[in-house]
């Protein structure tokens, strides 16, 4: 079983990292960790290159991103909330989806990827509502041939509660390691 999982945060050590370790310590088979701040991914600049070819025109660590995307099980992607949204370089790295969208609405091609499982982990600070970004992050999930969504995973009063001592959200998390792993 192979998943990728997106992390939203700049934080090394932050609460979003905290939800990805716990997940990781009980994910069956291989996992890999994109950093959308820490890792070589520029957003996409709708040069329309996807519309008549496979693929983008941008060669950086994204090139890896489509490789595991092509054959992985699961997808989760995981963030804090900003101003009510994902933060803004995980909608960078997500932007360099619109590959998939071009292929299929642009040239007819079904996507050659895997149908997956997918799932959002998201953390606020607990002055806003996490809907907005769930159903944004849901709609992305799509764009990479994700089938099957789990409930929202996440801790959301990190403001007052670390996400370590939150038993909801490391509960939340336990089930969604059985979901994917099944
Ligand atoms: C620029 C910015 C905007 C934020 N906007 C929200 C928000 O709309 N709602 C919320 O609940 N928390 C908000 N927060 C708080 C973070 O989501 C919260 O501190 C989170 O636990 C940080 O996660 P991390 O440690 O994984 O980076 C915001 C924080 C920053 C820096």
């Amino acid at each position: 079983m192979k998943t990728l999982i997106i992390n939203g945060s700049p934080r090394k050590n932050g609460d979003t990292v905290s939800l990805i370790k716990k997940l990781t310590e009980q994910l069956n088979g291989e996992y890999k960790i994109v950093d959308a701040y820490y890792s070589d991914i520029s957003a996409c600049i709708d040069c329309r290159y996807c519309r008549s070819n496979d693929g983008c025109s941008i060669n950086d660590e994204m090139t890896e991103v489509y490789d595991y995307i092509a054959d992985c099980d699961n997808v989760v992607i995981a963030s804090p909330i900003y101003f009510s949204q994902p933060t803004g370089k995980l909608l960078d790295v997500c932007s360099r989806f619109q590959t998939y969208f071009a292929q299929k609405h642009f040239r007819g091609k079904s996507p050659s990827i895997k149908p997956k499982k997918g799932a959002i982990i998201l953390v606020g600070g607990g002055d806003g509502n996490p809907q907005k970004a769930y159903e944004t992050l849901c709609g992305i999930l799509k764009h990479i041939n994700v089938k099957d969504v789990y409930e929202l995973v996440g801790s959301f009063s990190t403001n007052e509660i670390s996400v370590k001592y939150d038993e909801r959200a490391l509960e939340k998390v336990k089930s969604l390691a059985v979901f994917l792993n099944s």
